[in-house]
């Protein structure tokens, strides 16, 4: 192997069982994925902390939402990022949603591959599930950048009540000057050195 799978401490919980699952995602990015499109060339070393581990995170808070009742729904999952991590580390039901067809039929094969019976890859538009689901936690890793939600779930501000939106970002604070949402922004270590920020939005 030429990189280090480390474990944040975060995650040893879970991620130290489901090492061997993680470790076959992570073969099936580097070379299916790449050859596909469905991430650009990336060293290994790079997939593990970006996409696997920083993925991870995302399963860390949900866990401590404890939304127990609410569906999943990654939104943009393009390589299956974060929600395969996140299906591999958990027993709940996953949706990957991306509104490109290749790259749901390359989910697929892996998902079936690899018998991942709680993953479900699906075409779909991620801006009308915005608009229309309910009780539901939103994971979107590089798909919007949060202003643009935030546009979005303005629109449909009835319809957003009870759902949980889990976004990556930066580390800029959110200018909440109408009120609306709730923002939490969580600050976590990817590898030794390193830190990225997701936000946990809710609406009011
Ligand atoms: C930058 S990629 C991010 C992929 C992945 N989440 C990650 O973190 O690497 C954005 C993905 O969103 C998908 N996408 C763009 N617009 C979409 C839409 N309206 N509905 C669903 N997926 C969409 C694209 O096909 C692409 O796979």
């Amino acid at each position: 192997m030429n990189f280090t799978p480390q474990i944040p401490n975060w995650g040893l919980d879970f991620l130290e069982k489901n090492i061997d699952k993680l470790l076959l995602y992570h073969s099936w990015l580097s070379t299916t994925g790449i050859k596909t499109g469905l991430i650009s060339p990336k060293e290994d070393q790079f997939i593990w902390d970006e996409f696997i581990i920083h993925s991870l995170y995302f399963y860390k808070l949900i866990l401590d939402l404890k939304n127990e009742s609410h569906e999943i729904y990654d939104l943009g999952t393009g390589g299956g990022i974060p929600g395969v991590p996140v299906g591999i580390v958990s027993k709940k039901d996953i949706n990957l949603i991306d509104i490109k067809q290749k790259r749901i039929f390359e989910l697929e094969r892996f998902i079936l591959s690899q018998n991942l019976l709680n993953i479900y890859a699906k075409k779909e538009d991620a801006e009308q599930l915005l608009k229309t689901k309910k009780n539901t936690t939103f994971l979107m890793r590089c798909y919007i950048p949060r202003s643009n939600l935030i546009k979005i779930l303005e629109k449909n501000l009835s319809n957003s009540k009870n759902n949980t939106f889990i976004i990556s970002s930066n580390s800029k604070p959110f200018d909440n000057s109408n009120d609306m949402f709730h923002v939490k922004q969580e600050k976590f270590f990817i590898n030794t050195n390193e830190y990225r920020f997701i936000d946990v939005i809710t609406v009011k």
